[in-house]
């Protein structure tokens, strides 16, 4: 057989390679133009490059900016916008129970892969990321630990870590009263929470206030897989990975090792009594079906003590931020909270839900600065989709309502970006009449919303009161802008929040 030669004169390199690259071109500006004209969710508003691409929201969210820049989107094209190809964001407060809730007639939505850190081995028995019927029995397994009885149970848990709170920090003041409070609620919340889930503190408040190695390798872990989970949308930048240095993935490995030593050492333990640790409240549980395997116990334990402790440590340095900010919120609620007790051991989480305006800061807290303020997709599910908002959606978008946003979105609230509390109060000044308060859901709503909220109620409700109750406090600098330096991802990147402090006489 003669073999077939292409003759050298007809065949440029280059010229192959020019006419590639303007095919690929070619072919990316046609998928923009088609995503833009033709796409089904052409007729949502938003802007053209964010319909056309994903690529202006992986930079916004990348560099930390993202749930800003919806609120801007939101507030030039309004309540629902095309953050992306195949995404909307929402403000109305019907789009909660549409997106993440159930409803006669329709499945439940899918949670977005993408939209978490990347999947390791063991992912499917992860309480946030299990499919519907794993996710199912592991609430029903953990649900327990979290009942409004088991809180009320766990009363003397959250006392002793309020109470060590601040017997620490005014023996930390007396060597310096200026003191990083984002830091101590930190120290507090890892504490009590790691307590809770392995059934041992970090200690890192009875050192004095130091971190502990493992906090702050789930820190560093944590925003490893934050950032690395924008190269999951996007299959090319996967590719990347393997480049990435091996010292990248260090912290998240330690992070694992670490869980894995905890647990081990807790399930050797068995059940403790007077104890109220998750394990007890899982060892109680004699069904066969309900057992869950030392595996599936590494996956959660560290999930509980991620979502429990950055969650609440955020809440907390910001109120106290906005309290800072705001003397004559600060003077009403620490009028409310010092009148109401005269002893400090009478300061009980059963106690401190009366306090109606320290319950309206909270509140307020949550609206402007809500622990995650970015927007957790679903992917619409029903067959032939379904309605969001009053719109049709059709199946397989991706749909979220970012909660920075919607909170401060002016049509949800009046004057949004002031700290008013005095808007929750029952009898709330008349400007605030038409706030859409049932648009404030920080903790989500549906079957997989925060198991936790009973628990991060009573815990920062009894962290503030106490903090309020026994000491004064400003900002250090009063020029620091410690709001504008923050960062959004999944949840705050924040830096230390520097306040005096001065123990209260009685
Ligand atoms: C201010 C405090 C808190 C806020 C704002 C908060 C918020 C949230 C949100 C928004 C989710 C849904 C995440 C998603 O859809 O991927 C969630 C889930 C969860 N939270 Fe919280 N959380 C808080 C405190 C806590 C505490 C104290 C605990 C327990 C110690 C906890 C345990 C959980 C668990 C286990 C889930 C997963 C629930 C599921 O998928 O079924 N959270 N939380």
């Amino acid at each position: 057989m003669i073999p077939f030669v292409f003759p050298s004169e007809f065949f440029d390199p280059l010229a192959a390679l020019g006419l590639l690259a303007t095919a690929a071109l070619a072919s990316v500006i046609l998928w923009g133009i088609r995503n833009v004209y033709y796409h089904p969710l052409s007729r949502y508003p938003g802007p053209k490059l964010w319909a056309a691409y994903r690529i202006p929201y992986v930079v916004r969210n990348i560099q930390g900016v993202l749930p800003f820049k919806v609120l801007e989107l939101h507030k030039r094209y309004g309540p629902v916008v095309r953050i992306a190809p195949d995404e909307l964001a929402y403000t109305d407060p019907e789009g909660w129970s549409d997106i993440y809730g159930l409803q006669p007639g329709r499945i439940q939505n899918a949670k977005d892969k993408y939209a978490y850190s990347p999947l390791e081995p063991g992912w499917d028995s992860n309480i946030i990321f299990a499919n519907d019927a794993m996710h199912a029995r592991l609430r029903r397994i953990y649900g327990p630990a979290f009942t409004p009885k088991a809180v009320e149970e766990q009363s003397g848990m959250l006392i002793k870590y309020a109470d060590l709170l601040v017997t620490q920090l005014k023996n930390a003041i007396k060597r310096n009263p200026v003191q990083d409070m984002s830091a101590w609620y930190n120290f507090t919340t890892f504490d009590l929470t790691g307590d809770f889930a392995f059934g041992e503190a970090f200690h890192c408040l009875d050192r004095g206030g130091q971190y502990h190695f493992f906090v702050k390798t789930i820190f560093d872990g944590v925003s490893t897989g934050l950032r690395m989970m924008q190269l999951e949308h996007y299959y090319l930048l996967t590719l990347l990975k393997p480049l990435l240095p091996k010292s990248a993935m260090k912290p998240k490995l330690d992070m694992d090792k670490y869980t894995k030593e905890l647990v081990d050492r807790r399930i050797e333990r068995g059940y403790v009594p007077n104890t109220v640790d998750v394990f007890n409240y899982l060892l109680q549980n004699k069904n066969p079906a309900d057992q869950l395997t030392a595996p599936e116990l590494y996956e959660n334990a560290l999930t509980l003590v991620v979502a429990g402790s950055e969650t609440t440590a955020t809440l907390l340095t910001g109120t106290t931020w906005f309290l800072c900010k705001n003397p004559d919120v600060l003077r009403r609620v620490q009028q409310e909270v010092r009148a109401a007790f005269k002893h400090d051991a009478d300061i009980t989480p059963k106690a401190v839900n009366d306090m109606e305006y320290m319950l309206a800061v909270l509140s307020e807290a949550m609206r402007v600065y809500p622990p995650t303020g970015f927007g957790i997709p679903r992917l619409i599910s029903s067959e032939g989709g379904q309605m969001v908002a009053g719109g049709h959606v059709p199946e397989k978008t991706r749909c979220a309502i970012f909660h920075h946003a919607a909170y401060r979105y002016e049509p949800n609230f009046a004057r949004p970006d002031e700290f008013i509390p005095e808007r929750w109060l029952p009898d709330a000044p008349p400007e605030f009449m038409n706030d859409k308060r049932d648009v404030l859901q920080p903790f989500m709503v549906g079957p997989r919303g925060c198991l936790g909220k009973s628990l991060a109620y009573a815990e920062m409700r009894l962290l503030l009161a106490k903090i309020i109750w026994h000491f004064d406090f400003e900002l250090a600098d009063a020029e620091e802008d410690w709001y504008s330096g923050l960062k959004a991802f999944m949840v705050w990147e924040r830096g230390s929040l520097k306040v005096r402090l001065t123990p209260v006489k009685r």
